[in-house]
């Protein structure tokens, strides 16, 4: 109810802005007392995946703490993982503005931020002052500005960065905002760059004694031949895990509405069912060897219930939070 009314003056106002001043304002209030506010009664549902043990199911998708400013705050909301980022090597300040739009009859987003964020750098040194006792994924990018070829650089000086520091190391290459990001989704490009993941993993293994997972995100809008093909990498390469999915850019279930046209990734209810087939793809074919953490739409304990009976092990919201309030995170957590 309160959420209701707090959203209904919120979305008054531009969505980028109304996001910069909340995450802003959560910031100053993470990690202090006042984050009680924010505290539910949670029942405790540990879930081992990945080979770690996440407190309940339930995690922030990558983008919305693209910083890492929020995690404390996050966490009391009862999130059992918080995926900060994505992050590149060096910040980048992303598209021009606007570059974020609500659907608000469809409950859906479109975003091209491009991957704005202030840096690796600034990122770790947020995480280490996190006191969140849950899971915490780092999702890792590249900058727009470094060409495709050599993306790779980018998301090993990422890796080197965060490694020691992260739970779990998610790898975007899925974002539809950065040119030619998706390319690496296929063939030559994903081999080659989940190699070397796996070589750098190994090095900083041996040097850190500690194994951080690695989970690939990737795009809904794949076809059932490259869903295929993708497993059949994941699982030559031995990925830890793989999240699924990213926002879409394709519009069949928004046409005609406001903003529809925004270029951009659509996320929320319209991406539900879209992120839903393409799940339902990936675990036929994984046959339970690699963990899925789903996303896309989930609004709802219906929702969540859904993503979790067609064989993910996690599932993770955004664009749900923003419609529903914190209140969504009490329903699913406490009766799933
Ligand atoms: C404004 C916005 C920014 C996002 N930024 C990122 C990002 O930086 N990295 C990423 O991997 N996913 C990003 N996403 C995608 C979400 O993590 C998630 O995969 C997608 O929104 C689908 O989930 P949802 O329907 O619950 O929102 C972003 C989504 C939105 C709406």
């Amino acid at each position: 109810m309160i959420y209701h009314i707090i959203k209904s003056i919120l979305f008054k106002f531009d969505p980028e802005l109304t996001q910069k001043i909340v995450i802003k304002q959560l910031s100053i209030i993470s990690g202090t007392s006042l984050q009680k506010i924010f505290k539910f009664k949670l029942v405790s549902r540990p879930v081992k995946c990945m080979g770690i043990t996440f407190k309940n199911s339930l995690g922030l998708a990558a983008g919305l703490d693209k910083n890492a400013e929020c995690i404390d705050l996050f966490g009391a909301m009862g999130f059992g993982f918080i995926e900060v980022g994505t992050v590149t090597p060096v910040a980048q300040i992303g598209n021009i503005q606007p570059r974020l739009f609500r659907l608000v009859e469809s409950e859906g987003i479109i975003n091209r931020m491009g991957l704005n964020n202030l840096g690796v750098d600034n990122l770790v040194n947020n995480v280490k002052k996190s006191n969140f006792k849950g899971i915490i994924g780092i999702n890792i990018g590249k900058n727009a500005t470094t060409p495709i070829e050599k993306s790779k650089d980018d998301y090993l000086i990422c890796m080197e960065k965060v490694y020691s520091y992260a739970d779990y190391i998610a790898i975007n290459i899925s974002s539809p905002n950065t040119p030619f990001l998706r390319m690496l989704q296929y063939g030559e490009a994903l081999d080659d760059l989940l190699a070397s993941i796996k070589i750098k993993q190994k090095e900083l293994e041996k040097f850190t004694l500690k194994y951080v997972p690695i989970a690939i995100k990737i795009s809904p809008d794949l076809s059932e031949t490259e869903i295929i093909k993708i497993a059949d990498s994941l699982i030559r390469y031995r990925i830890d895990g793989v999240i699924a999915t990213n926002t879409t850019t394709t519009r069949s279930l928004v046409r005609r509405l406001k903003h529809c046209e925004e270029i951009g990734g659509l996320s929320g209810r319209p991406l539900q069912s879209i992120s839903t087939l393409v799940i339902k793809s990936l675990a036929k074919e994984l046959k339970g060897r690699i963990p899925i953490i789903g996303v896309g739409g989930i609004d709802s304990l219906i929702a969540a219930r859904e993503k979790i009976a067609i064989g993910t092990s996690l599932i993770q919201i955004y664009s749900g939070l923003i419609y529903k309030g914190p209140q969504l995170i009490k329903d699913i957590v406490n009766y799933i």
